[in-house]
């Protein structure tokens, strides 16, 4: 019967090897589908992972768990699996550890740091009590609004947060969500490697990583980060699918949009040198 596992040891790998494991949003069948087939073809531990406003769409936090677990017997799924809650607050992320999630988000940037700090460290302990991995954000990912990037994440910030027990951390390091905006003054790779040294050996999370060019991608995970967050690529991938095959009968542009999926989740796997680890 499937199952589902913490990535604890797979993302330490990540960061000790240099390469980042892939995270990647689902919002339906159809995607969870072309997500695991993705990861099953090129032998590569996946990281799905669901928005709060995903999940509500899908039915909620356990009709999404009982998919994925479904799937991965319906489709003989050999590769290890993590599934996260994405930018959950504090009700979802309790809500995800009592379900069996195997890792949640706590996304406390909106509130002060102490109260971030303080949830933080309640939702690790609920979460650790049932082998469950945690994520935190530090500083703040741009959500379009300027070609700045959101504010940038402090290197004490970090080291508290890591020192709280926070198993993955996501640091603004102008990195932004969505389509990056014209003028983009790109990732801070000095607040990067500062971070990346005051907690050594610590997984660094990349958001907004839709769109960031290569070039970047492989500075930003040489110097520590080791998982990457993927969605707007995924949603222009299906949109061109269904731009493309809008003539033709429904279940086929629904077939189109798994295979566009699948592709572009693939191309990214292979982007951040995460193929064929679920192996090593
Ligand atoms: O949490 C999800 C992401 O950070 C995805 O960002 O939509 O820019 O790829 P993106
Ligand atoms: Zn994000």
């Amino acid at each position: 019967m499937a199952y589902l596992v913490n990535g604890n040891d797979i993302f330490k790998a990540a960061r000790e090897n240099h390469y980042a494991v892939g995270a990647y949003n689902t919002n339906n069948l159809e995607w969870t589908r072309a997500l695991l087939r993705g990861a099953k073809e090129t032998r590569t531990p996946l990281l799905i992972q669901v928005s709060t406003g995903a999940a509500k769409y899908m039915g909620g936090y356990k009709t999404v768990k009982d998919l994925v677990l479904n799937e991965m017997d319906n489709m003989d799924i050999d590769v290890p699996v993590i599934l996260n809650l994405d930018h959950g607050d504090y009700e979802s992320a309790k809500e995800c550890i009592a379900l069996g999630y195997s890792s949640v988000m706590f996304d406390g940037h909106n509130l002060p740091t102490d109260e971030n700090l303080a949830k933080t460290k309640e939702i690790v302990k609920l979460a650790h009590e049932r082998g469950i991995s945690v994520e935190a954000e530090i500083g703040k990912i741009g959500e379009n609004q300027g070609a700045d990037g959101g504010e940038l994440a402090s290197v004490e910030d970090a080291k508290t947060f890591v020192a709280a027990g926070v198993d993955k951390l996501a640091c603004g390091i102008g990195n932004i969500h969505g389509v990056y905006p014209e003028g983009w003054k790109g990732l801070n790779f000095d607040r990067l490697k500062e971070i990346a040294e005051a907690v050594p050996g610590e997984p660094l999370v990349l958001h907004g990583g839709s769109g960031i060019p290569q070039d970047q991608i492989e500075k930003a995970i040489k110097l520590g980060i080791a998982k990457i967050n993927i969605h707007t690529e995924l949603c222009q991938a299906a949109m061109e699918a269904i731009n493309e095959h809008k003539d033709e009968p429904f279940l086929a542009v629904e077939r189109a949009v798994r295979q566009a999926v699948k592709e572009r989740a693939m191309y990214k796997i292979k982007l951040f040198g995460d193929d064929g680890r679920a192996d090593e």
